[in-house]
C-alpha cells in the first residue's frame, strides 16, 4: 500500500483529537482546522499531520510514498452516510409524476404503489442483478466522498426476498473499499397479501425472517418503519424485543408522515439512531434529550417529496447532536449525493456549513459505531478523506448547491477511482 503525502493543503478541517465519538448542540458549530497543512498517510490510515511552517520532509523516505499538492484545496474527512437504501430493482419515476400532478406519497402508498411496487420488482430481479446495480451506485457514491455507508433490506418483505437482500448486501461488504453496515428492514410495510392480517406478517418477520438473518449473520441492525399508515409504536416494540434476543441494535425510520411517537418508541427500546423527523416538536427534542440516541434527518426525501424538512436548527439550539444522511431509495430519496445532502441543510434547515458537515461525517459515524474508525481527521483512523476543488472558503460547497466540490477521493489512503474494478 502506498503512502501519500498531501501537502499545501489551503485548510485541513475536521480534525478532532478530544476522542469525541460524536458532537451535540453548540459543539456542531467549530470544524477544528489547521490552515495551510499538510497529511501523511500511511498503510490506509491517517497517520500524522500539522502545519506546512513546520514540515520536516527529510523524515519522510522519497522512495515510499506520492506526494500530491493540495494548494487552494480543503481537505475534509469523507462522509459517513448513515441510512441508504441502494439495492433496489427499478426507479419509479411513475409516482414521482403522479406527485407532481397532486397525489400524496401516503396516497400512492396506500393503494398498492410505494414500498410495495419497489417490492413486487425486487421480488423478480435475481441476486446477481441487484448485486451489479448496487455495486455501480456505491461506486458512484463513493466517488461523490461517501466514505462509510449503511445499507437496509426492507424490499423483499417474503422470508426469501428479504434474504436475498440481504445476502446482497453482505457481498457489498466483502467486496467494498469502505465499511457498510447492514441493516434488516423487513418492517417496511405490510405485504398486500397480509393487509387483512397484519399481526400474521409481524409473526413471519419475528418466527422466520428474524431467525434467517442471524444465522447467515446478515444484519447489523434491525429497522421499522414506525409511522402512520405502515407499523404502530407498540408493533415496533414487540419487533424490537424480537430482535434484540439477536443482539440487533435499533435504527428507526419515525416522524417522517406524524406525531407518531416514532421517537418516543426508538428512545425507549435505546435505538442507535431515529431517522426522517419531519414531525419533531417540543416533546420529541425533550424525549432525545434524555437518550443516547441519535436524531438523523434527511433533507434529500423533504426536497423530493415536498414535505416539511426536519427542525434541525430547532434541535441542535436544544442541544441535541444532529446527523444529515441521504436516505438513497427509488420512491422517496432518488439521489446519495452528500455534498447535496449538506447544500439542502444549509439553504433550508439552516444549519451552518461546518455544522453540516460535522453532522455529516462523526455524528453519522456515531449512527453507525464507527466513530473510532472514521468521520473525522485523527490519528490512527481510516484514510478516508477528500480534496477538494480550490475554494475561498468552507461555504462555497453548500453555496454552488448540486454541483460537487469534490475534485479528489482517498480511500485507505488511495486515490479512488470509480471505472477501476
Ligand atoms: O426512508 N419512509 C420509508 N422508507 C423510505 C422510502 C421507501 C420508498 O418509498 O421506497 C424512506 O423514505
Ligand atoms: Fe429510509
Amino acid at each position: 500500500m502506498a503512502n501519500l503525502l498531501v501537502t499545501e493543503i489551503k485548510s485541513l478541517a475536521g480534525i478532532i483529537e478530544t476522542g469525541a465519538l460524536k458532537l451535540s448542540g453548540k459543539e456542531m458549530a467549530h470544524l477544528y482546522a489547521i490552515d495551510n497543512a499538510w497529511l501523511w498517510l500511511e498503510n490506509g490510515l491517517i497517520c500524522d499531520y500539522g502545519a506546512m511552517s513546520k514540515l520536516d520532509i527529510s523524515r519522510f523516505d522519497p522512495m515510499e510514498y506520492t506526494q500530491i499538492s493540495a494548494k487552494d484545496c480543503f481537505v475534509l474527512p469523507c462522509f459517513v452516510d448513515s441510512h441508504t437504501h441502494i439495492v433496489f430493482a427499478k426507479t419509479r419515476e411513475e409516482e414521482f409524476v403522479m406527485r407532481i400532478k397532486g397525489k400524496t406519497y401516503e396516497e400512492i402508498a396506500e393503494s398498492g404503489g410505494g414500498i410495495l411496487n419497489s417490492a413486487k420488482r425486487l421480488q423478480a430481479m435475481s441476486e446477481e442483478d441487484l448485486f451489479l446495480q448496487a455495486k455501480q451506485r456505491l461506486w458512484e457514491l463513493i466517488a461523490f466522498g461517501t466514505g462509510a455507508i449503511e445499507i437496509k433490506s426492507g424490499y423483499g418483505l417474503t422470508v426469501q426476498d428479504e434474504i436475498k437482500m440481504l445476502r446482497v448486501i453482505k457481498r457489498l461488504k466483502e467486496i467494498s473499499p469502505i465499511p457498510i453496515k447492514a441493516t434488516f428492514l423487513g418492517a417496511h410495510a405490510i405485504p398486500a397479501n397480509y393487509k387483512e392480517n397484519r399481526e400474521a406478517y409481524i409473526q413471519l418477520i419475528i418466527e422466520h425472517m428474524l431467525p434467517a438473518v442471524a444465522s447467515e449473520q446478515l444484519a447489523d441492525y434491525m429497522d421499522v418503519f414506525c409511522d402512520q399508515g405502515f407499523f404502530t409504536p407498540s408493533e415496533t416494540d414487540t419487533l424490537l424485543e424480537a430482535a434484540k434476543i439477536y443482539g440487533l441494535k435499533a435504527k428507526i425510520h419515525g416522524n417522517e408522515l406524524g406525531y407518531t411517537g416514532g421517537v418516543q418508541t426508538a428512545v425507549r427500546n435505546h435505538a442507535l439512531s431515529v431517522d426522517h423527523l419531519e414531525y419533531t416538536g417540543d416533546a420529541e427534542i425533550s424525549c432525545l434529550l434524555q437518550s443516547e440516541t441519535m436524531p438523523v434527518a434527511l433533507p434529500g426525501c423533504s426536497f423530493f417529496l415536498g414535505i416539511p424538512y426536519a427542525p434541525v436548527r430547532k434541535m441542535i439550539d436544544a442541544g441535541l447532536p444532529v446527523c444529515l444522511a441521504s436516505d438513497f431509495n427509488p420512491g422517496s430519496t432518488p439521489n446519495g449525493r452528500m455534498g447535496f445532502v449538506i447544500a439542502l441543510a444549509c439553504s433550508q434547515m439552516k444549519l451552518t456549513p461546518e455544522e453540516a458537515i460535522n453532522a455529516s461525517t462523526i455524528n453519522g459515524a456515531y449512527a453507525l459505531e464507527l466513530s473510532n474508525e472514521i468521520g473525522s481527521i485523527t490519528r490512527g483512523k481510516r484514510a478516508n478523506i477528500m480534496i477538494t476543488k480550490p475554494m475561498s472558503s468552507l461555504a462555497i460547497m453548500p453555496y454552488y448547491f448540486g454541483v460537487d466540490q469534490i475534485a479528489q477521493v482517498i480511500i485507505n489512503g488511495e486515490i479512488f477511482n470509480s471505472s477501476k474494478d
